[in-house]
């Protein structure tokens, strides 16, 4: 449906059918958190809510983009891909600004509709949707031959420099790699990745929108990153060869926490504790054993909670009414924090009921209701 108003739209504007039609991915993150840019593993997943775009070449070098959702327009030029004052803008401006470093290929401009149901600040990751979206169909349309890798580090560097957020590859390699009932076991220091079966007949994926936007998120997500490096710098004193939290054990945390910040220390300690246990986690998947598995989120949650502090009182609230729920495995926030969804895993047959309990409790607690998904594992980014 979305992918049909995306293209009718293009033609109402353009008068022309559009060459390409993509469809690009929200994802999910069953465990690994904070991790990404640490050098440790997450375990994302691209998800059945993404944004579409359509998209054609144009003869000249202007850009025109149309976002559907707001509808609301915007043009550039290819010689001059500097920062807009429309955030949504950003995302598109800096693909292509971060693509013409490296790619003389992108000679002439092009028109695109874009639009879909990832949910805004919603914590699935809408902007890597967008970079990964638009890369691919360039990509496509002028056979720049970038690979599947080189487009997810291209649509990171188009977030650290347009949109300012120093994010980890996450959300866009999942966008990009996801794949059809699995997850994506990524190692973020080399970016080699399995695929783990996620065998979901029993439970499904809810994910509950605390409706917190995480507006403070980008600036304490920053902070949070260059906690995580004071804490290797002072580390690579006793221990030179370290590079990242990657290389750092609890043990090795634990002989120098006299010479870390308390805060600092707490940081460190929840990577080396998150990096450990997604690799457990994986071996829970392959044993099929979600009871397990569910433990492990609920562990991540307190950590994220209590010491990398980026959860908020609602995040922690939705993840408390869970635990003593025998139908839930497993429940925490998602992503980077600050707002957005916590993802439950719930027996299928409790669904229903889940979805009511849950919805009344938040709206007693914070006078609001509460929006949940329930969400499929897909394939990534694809032309449709
Ligand atoms: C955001 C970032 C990711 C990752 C998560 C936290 O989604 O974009 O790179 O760091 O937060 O796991």
């Amino acid at each position: 449906m979305y992918s049909e108003n995306i293209k009718q739209k293009f033609s109402d504007l353009f008068n022309q059918a559009p060459e390409i039609i993509v469809r690009a991915p929200g994802r999910i993150n069953l465990i690994g958190e904070h991790t990404d840019y640490n050098d440790g593993f997450v375990l994302p997943a691209a998800i059945d809510k993404a944004i579409y775009f359509a998209v054609s070449k144009r003869d000249d070098r202007t850009i025109k983009l149309f976002a559907y959702d707001l509808d609301d327009a915007y043009e550039f030029s290819l010689d001059n891909l500097t920062k807009s004052d429309k955030g949504w803008a950003n995302f598109l401006i800096g693909m292509v600004a971060e693509i013409t470093k490296n790619n003389d290929k992108l000679t002439q401009g092009f028109n695109v509709v874009f639009g879909g149901d990832v949910p805004l600040g919603a914590g699935l990751s809408s902007s890597a949707a967008v970079e990964s979206g638009i890369g691919f169909a360039l990509n496509q349309l002028y056979g720049f031959e970038l690979s599947s890798i080189d487009l997810a580090l291209t649509a990171q560097q188009a977030e650290h420099n347009f949109a300012g957020v120093k994010c980890g590859i996450m959300d866009m390699f999942a966008s990009i790699h996801g794949k059809d009932k699995a997850v994506i076991k990524l190692d973020c220091r080399d970016l080699s990745y399995e695929y783990f079966p996620f065998n979901t007949s029993a439970y499904a994926i809810i994910l509950c929108n605390s409706g917190v936007k995480h507006n403070l998120g980008d600036s304490e997500y920053n902070k949070r990153r260059a906690e995580c490096e004071e804490g290797i710098s002072i580390l690579q004193g006793p221990y030179p060869q370290v590079d990242s939290l990657r290389d750092v054990t609890m043990h090795m945390l634990r002989s120098h926490a006299d010479k870390l910040p308390q805060i600092v220390y707490n940081r460190c300690r929840y990577v080396v504790e998150e990096i450990n246990r997604v690799e457990l986690a994986c071996k829970d998947l392959l044993n099929d054993d979600f009871v397990a598995f569910g433990e492990k989120m609920y562990e991540t949650h307190d950590g994220l909670s209590e010491l990398y502090e980026v959860s908020c009182e609602e995040l922690d609230f939705l993840v408390e009414q869970t635990r003593d729920n025998e139908a839930v495995a497993g429940s925490r926030m998602m992503g980077g924090g600050f707002g957005g969804c916590t993802i439950n895993l719930v027996k299928k047959e409790a669904v229903d009921d889940f979805l009511v309990e849950m919805g009344k409790a938040y709206e007693s607690q914070f006078g609001q209701k509460l929006e949940s998904y329930r969400v499929a594992i897909t394939n990534g980014v694809e032309e449709i």
